[in-house]
């Protein structure tokens, strides 16, 4: 049995749900022949109360207790000090799982090298449970990318929901910061920038490994007028925000904005928290993927499944190898943007 020391960083809704998970699916670790142990966890407070971990969990804010882990959980958020807390660790050869797709998208010259090398494992970054960047850069790497529509924001798709049921919009982001779905500060939730933050990462896993992030193109809900949400609804619409990745002339265009749709549409089914994929593939046709966006626990589920990856030898999630040629002939789904 080989041990493997476990640095937790961060305990808030996903660490504290990755920490009850990492305890309770021990024993499936042990069956891939691998004993864990987590150490102190890193927070900001060590004092700070807190509920809903495993029984006997220690708290730091010394980042030194990193030294002594083999694989770290990266569940902070943020860019510049998580990068300055994980960056050490995978120029030593650790393994990173991270949830932060702020990070990903915004520090990419520093760890695109350690994702190429299949160092970082980032399942929970993009649609948080619903594994997306697993086939994308596992069996659907067999085509080339046509194009690309996402939800991917679970705190807009939870507040557009609402709106749409006569909750107002500061209410109904009150009640997702509530349930633990919104970033902090919500700003970057309902201006559309983690969205394009998950978007970035989808662009650099399927059709340019060096897509910039300044090329996103974002326009977030602030402007959206509940009257659009409901006039939608009673025609037997829905306002969606939604991630794009299409063809441009002989370029990639990446853009989130919120879009009416059709009720019938695919994206138009993920209702609160939950978010949905469309991957339009040259050799694979049109795949949907649809589950849990946000939250604690489906975070968590993609997280401690990286490790269960790991541990079965699959390596971390490695951008495309190269761009993707621009299909010229290829017309992409459009929208009515709002
Ligand atoms: P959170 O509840 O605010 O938790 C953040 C944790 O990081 C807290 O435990 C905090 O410590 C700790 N922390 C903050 N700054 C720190 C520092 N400088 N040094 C050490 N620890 C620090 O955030 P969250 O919702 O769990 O999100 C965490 C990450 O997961 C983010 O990257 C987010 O984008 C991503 N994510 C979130 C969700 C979701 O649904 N919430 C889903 C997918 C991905 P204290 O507890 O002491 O304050
Ligand atoms: N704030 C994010 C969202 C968390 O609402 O989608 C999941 O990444």
């Amino acid at each position: 049995m080989k041990r493997v020391r476990i640095g937790m960083i961060g305990s808030g809704t996903v660490g504290s749900s990755v920490l009850s998970l990492l305890e309770t699916r021990r024993s499936l670790f042990e069956s891939q022949g691998y004993k864990t142990k987590v150490l102190p966890v890193l927070v900001r407070d060590p004092n700070k109360s807190r509920e809903n971990v495993p029984l006997g969990t220690q708290f730091t804010n010394d980042p030194d207790v990193l030294e002594d882990a083999d694989i770290i959980f990266e569940t902070m958020g943020g860019t510049t000090r998580a990068l300055e807390l994980v960056k050490p660790h995978l120029e030593d050869g650790k393994i990173l799982i991270t949830a932060n797709k702020a990070m990903l998208a915004e520090c990419w010259d520093v760890l695109k090298p350690f994702m190429m090398n299949g160092q970082v494992y980032c399942e929970a970054s993009v649609m948080a449970g619903t594994p997306v960047l697993g086939p994308l850069t596992g069996t659907l790497r067999s085509s080339n990318t046509l194009e690309l529509h996402a939800i991917l924001s679970g705190t807009c798709n939870y507040i557009l929901t609402r709106m749409e049921s006569g909750a107002t919009y500061a209410d109904a982001l009150s009640e997702a910061q509530a349930k633990g779905y919104a970033e902090d500060p919500p700003t970057l939730d309902v201006s559309g920038t983690d969205a394009a933050h998950k978007l970035c990462v989808l662009a650099r896993m399927t059709v340019d490994p060096d897509f910039a992030w300044e090329n996103i193109q974002i326009k977030g809900l602030e402007n959206l007028s509940s009257q659009a949400v409901l006039e939608a609804v009673s025609q037997g619409k829905r306002v969606k925000l939604v991630g794009s990745i299409i063809p441009d002339g002989s370029t990639w265009a990446a853009k989130v904005r919120p879009v009416l749709l059709e009720g019938s549409h695919p994206l138009a089914q993920s209702a609160a928290s939950r978010n949905a994929m469309i991957f339009s593939g040259d050799a694979s046709g049109t795949v949907i993927l649809q589950g849990g966006g946000a939250g604690g626990l489906v975070t968590a589920s993609a997280m401690v499944g990286d490790l269960i990856d790991h541990f079965s030898g699959v390596t971390g999630h490695q951008p495309s190898p190269e761009a993707t040629k621009v299909p010229t002939d290829y017309q992409p789904e459009l929208f009515e943007e709002l």
